[in-house]
């Protein structure tokens, strides 16, 4: 092992002067993409496993190689791995890092490669396993919507129209709504995890290398499923981590609309639900307060992913081929969307399985908001009025029910028979909650029925 004096910075023989104390923190990543260490090194033994394969390393080189990859590991899993400003980013640190160890083996490593497909090697890595984090939390949401579907059922709710009662569904259907927007946000990830699962390395800085490199053989180690095709794309490309934003946002635009609607179910005047008190907080001066802090918060963090979504998109809008130093500004971005995906995510699917169903409120304000008064148009209908007249009739049953303080199946017959003579006592059928709900029986319908036929098609789906 012959160890001639390490340059400050890996590049620094072509300069005269170092870069000032501030420049270096500018130009520096290492006090974020730290977190790239184990799929840097994942990425750095396939690569030496690959170069060795090819003749280009030797058996002891790439022993030595294992070894110092393997204790750097450990010291960063041990919370030991200690990270230098002047080594720039990960991948430097590292290297200085096995080089320190292991000598000359070390600096033979990033023989064939460059950082600029490294670095692409490694946000694909860490994305896809971050991606494989959230599609499970989604399942886990989903699984906790499927159980609540299950046990309301039967429950009445009004259904909204802006945000007015405007025809009764059930709180289980309700529920299945919510599932099938985490149905399309999983299907979503699983698509762009197509995207992210491909190798770059191989591209070295943007024109690929002479060295006899196997790109197969790194991709089959890494378990990448696809290979880069074109070198000058590989190292430029960050298409796959906007993808990956713009499908977060719309995980999080999804949470925030059910936060949403949690928000407003859980204040007094509505009363639909009320939330366990680990979710909630109270307030400093009003004693009377519980606030639904959780929900709220999911809400508003749902700004900061379509910040990190607009980020990247500019980032990329008006880079040139092939590399260049802009992309390093895609991790802060990137690391803060998983994280926000996965404790919003894990949270939410522990705060559904809590929230606690208040039937009676919901079916009283179904009735209070003449819930029924499109089934007695379509009763009207179906005995041969034509709708628009029918409309009509029920515009004047409800001002009617109105007046009296009173649903519309509290209404006598002789005084709803006024109405329309077409009005006989089957009419009470479609005017109660349960009548109109159990009308709906298709596919994608309210009733109890099809929402528990719903469910058991979801848990198949889901296996
Ligand atoms: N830290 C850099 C990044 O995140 C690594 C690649 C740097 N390459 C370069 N030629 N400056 O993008």
């Amino acid at each position: 092992m012959s160890t001639p004096s390490t340059p400050a910075q890996a590049w620094s023989g072509r300069f005269s002067e170092p870069v000032s104390e501030r420049v270096k923190r500018y130009t520096a990543s290492i006090p974020f993409d730290w977190r790239l260490a184990p799929f840097d090194i994942q990425g750095s033994l396939a690569h030496a496993a690959m170069l060795q394969k090819v003749g280009v390393l030797s058996a002891e080189d790439l022993a030595d190689i294992r070894r110092g990859l393997g204790e750097i590991l450990a010291d960063f899993e041990a919370g030991n791995f200690v990270w230098n400003l002047d080594d720039e980013d990960i991948h430097f640190n590292i290297e200085r890092a096995l080089t320190k160890k292991v000598g000359d083996a070390g600096k033979r490593l990033h023989t064939g490669r460059s950082r600029n497909d490294q670095v692409a090697t490694d946000v694909r890595l860490w994305l896809r396993d971050a991606i494989d984090s959230i599609l499970a939390l989604l399942r886990a949401a989903q699984v906790a919507l499927l159980d609540l579907a299950e046990r309301h059922a039967d429950t009445v709710m009004p259904g909204f129209t802006h945000l007015q009662a405007a025809q009764p569904v059930t709180f289980g259907h309700h529920m299945m709504a919510w599932f099938e927007m985490l149905g399309r946000d999983h299907e979503r990830l699983v698509d762009c995890r197509r995207r992210v699962n491909r190798l770059p390395l191989g591209a070295a800085a943007l024109a690929g290398t002479s060295y006899p490199i196997d790109r197969e053989f790194v991709a089959r180690e890494l378990g990448f499923e696809d290979i880069c095709q074109n070198s000058l794309d590989a190292v430029s490309d960050r298409d796959f981590a906007i993808e990956f934003l713009a499908a977060g946002a719309l995980i999080m635009t999804h949470l925030s609309r059910m936060s949403e609607e949690m928000v407003i179910w859980m204040t007094p005047r509505f009363g639909f639900i009320d939330l366990p008190d680990r979710f909630c907080t109270g307030s400093s001066i009003m004693p009377q307060k519980k606030n639904p802090d959780v929900p709220e918060l999911m809400r508003g963090k749902t700004g900061r992913m379509n910040g990190h979504l607009i980020a990247l998109l500019t980032l990329m809008k008006g880079q040139p081929l092939a590399y260049n130093k802009d992309n390093q500004e895609d991790k802060e971005p990137l690391f803060d969307a998983a994280d926000t995906l996965i404790d919003s995510l894990a949270i939410y699917a522990e705060m559904v399985p809590g929230i606690q169903v208040r039937a009676d409120r919901m079916r009283q304000a179904a009735i209070e908001g003449y819930a029924t008064a499109t089934d007695l148009a379509d009763y009207l209908v179906k005995k041969g009025l034509p709708f628009r007249e029918a409309h009509e009739v029920v515009a004047r049953a409800v001002r009617t029910a109105e007046q009296k303080g009173c649903d519309l199946a509290d209404l006598p017959l002789p005084e709803l028979q006024a109405f329309s003579p077409l009005v006989s006592d089957d009419v009470y059928q479609v005017l109660t909650l349960e009548g109109s709900l159990a009308q709906r029986t298709h596919l994608g319908g309210t009733a109890p029925v099809a929402v528990r036929a719903a469910v058991a098609r979801a848990r198949k789906r889901l296996g």
